[in-house]
């Protein structure tokens, strides 16, 4: 009985406290602000049992779409030369141009991304934000490899063309995702925010495994 009373005010007394960060925007939709943990992710091997091979691959790249499309990637890749934030995609705030034409992307020279996002995800103690995240060349990227608003199967046909990948071949789209340390910053993305699913490593093997069946895209 002295459970069942406690527990509803606990549960006003968090609220009490929770209050004015809510208002200040903070990530009302998190629970655990100070854990985050990533969905699930499924390994290359699981897709086994397809045995057709273009079947295979485009289903592989399905996962791997639960990767490509989370915010913390999205929120780099927008439609316009303004980044994104938090789990949905909402305008930068302050507002911020990433500046320097299709290229660049680290700032207006007033205010280079650096101003505030250093090399590494920095706690603040401010209402509503939990930390700053960073990594070492914070910028954002060109309109060509924008994903905000496109289909997985939009997504994946830019990624392998080279006229708006950077150049890339597949095996160095492989590279840049099993290894960037930008794309890595998504699994450890600070205090109050979701990692993108699974692990780097893991989504790496979804990759390899979807180039080496064909690298065929989804329907849609
Ligand atoms: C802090 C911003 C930032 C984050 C976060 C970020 N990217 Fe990027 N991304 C960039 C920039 C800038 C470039 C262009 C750099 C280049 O071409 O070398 C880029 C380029 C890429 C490219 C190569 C070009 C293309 O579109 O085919 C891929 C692939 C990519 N990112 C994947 C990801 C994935 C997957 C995630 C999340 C797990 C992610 N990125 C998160 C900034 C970011
Ligand atoms: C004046 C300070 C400031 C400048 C300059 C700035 N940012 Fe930010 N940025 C922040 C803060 C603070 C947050 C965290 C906000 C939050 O999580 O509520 C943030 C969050 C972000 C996020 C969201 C990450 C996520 O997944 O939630 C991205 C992406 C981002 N910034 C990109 C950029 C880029 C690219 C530039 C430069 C073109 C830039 N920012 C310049 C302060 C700044």
């Amino acid at each position: 009985m002295t459970q069942s009373r406690l527990l509803p005010r606990a549960g006003l007394a968090l609220l009490a406290v929770m209050g004015s960060a809510a208002l200040f925007g903070a990530a009302q939709s998190q629970t655990d602000r100070t854990h985050p943990v990533g969905k699930p992710l499924q390994d290359a091997g699981s897709f086994a049992a397809i045995g057709d091979a273009s079947r295979r691959s485009a289903a592989l790249f399905s996962e791997a779409g639960k990767v490509l499309q989370h915010p913390r990637c999205l929120n780099c890749h927008p439609p316009t030369r303004r980044p994104t934030q938090g789990e949905t995609l909402r305008t930068h705030m302050p507002p911020i141009f990433a500046g320097g034409g299709e290229g660049a992307g680290a700032g207006v020279p007033g205010m280079p991304c650096a101003t505030c996002h250093r090399t590494s995800n920095t706690p603040t103690l401010s209402a509503g934000v939990t930390s700053v995240p960073g990594a070492e060349h914070w910028s954002l990227a060109p309109i060509s490899m924008a994903w905000q608003g496109k289909s997985l199967k939009e997504i994946c046909e830019q990624i392998k063309d080279p006229a708006r990948n950077g150049g890339r071949s597949l095996a160095q789209i492989r590279t840049h995702l099993a290894e960037d340390h930008l794309v890595g910053w998504a699994w450890h993305p600070g205090e109050g925010r979701e990692p993108a699913p699974g692990t780097q490593a893991g989504f790496g093997g979804l990759i390899e495994a979807w180039i080496a069946t064909g690298a065929h895209c989804p329907a849609n």
